[in-house]
């Protein structure tokens, strides 16, 4: 079975909107092997040690946030920080890997694709429709009939990302990297 993590970057750890949406989700295709990691409320250093190693051990990631003044959450900042330094390295080039955002209204389109775009710079793979937005809004908007239905991201959606995280983890690319400068990333560099 196929390794899939998925890091919840809500503020709200276990307890939130995102942490209740993850349940719906695994729930949605049962032949993945999946490890849940709540990235909120876990300061200690050893902790994001630990979550750098699950990164490098799985097969694919699924991202989640809530949008949170137009951005993703704390914890997940945190992560990308305490990252830096698997740019580029085997742990991640090429490894697939799924977002999805939750939000209110307003600002998760620009969440996702901005957070795409920095798991494609750090080396991930981000597969065609790997990507989702689900807000407040739609889950009011589809309790009632429509014909516009189809064109609003819904849960059911979740299942066509894993289908399409599946396909992406059975292909076997080679990745050329560029460089990247190892040393310190945090060093003084403006005198
Ligand atoms: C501090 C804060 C800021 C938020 N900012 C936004 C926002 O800018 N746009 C939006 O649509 N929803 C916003 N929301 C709503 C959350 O994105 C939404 O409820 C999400 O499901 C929260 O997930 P969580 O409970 O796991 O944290 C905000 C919520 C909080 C708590």
């Amino acid at each position: 079975m196929k390794k899939v993590l998925i890091l919840n970057g809500s503020p709200s750890g276990d307890k939130g909107n995102c942490a209740a949406f993850i349940s719906k989700v695994r729930k949605l295709d049962r032949t993945l092997d999946y490890e849940v990691v709540h990235l909120a409320q876990k300061p200690a250093g050893a902790f994001w040690l630990s979550v750098k190693k699950k990164i490098a051990d799985c097969d694919s990631v699924i991202f989640v946030t809530g949008t949170y003044w137009d951005s993703w959450g704390s914890p997940l900042q945190r992560l990308l920080e305490e990252m830096t330094d698997m740019e580029a390295t085997p742990a991640i080039m090429g490894k697939p890997c799924a977002v999805m955002v939750l939000m209110h209204s307003v600002g998760g389109k620009s969440v996702l694709s901005r957070l795409q775009g920095v798991l494609s710079t750090m080396g991930f793979l981000i597969p065609p429709m790997s990507g989702m937005v689900y807000s407040l809004v739609s889950d009011i908007a589809l309790k009632t009939k429509t014909t516009h239905a189809k064109d609003f991201w819904q849960i059911e959606d979740a299942e066509l990302i894993l289908e399409n995280i599946k396909t992406a983890m059975a292909l076997k690319v080679e990745w050329t990297t560029w460089p990247v400068d190892k040393k310190d990333p945090r060093r003084k560099w403006f005198k």
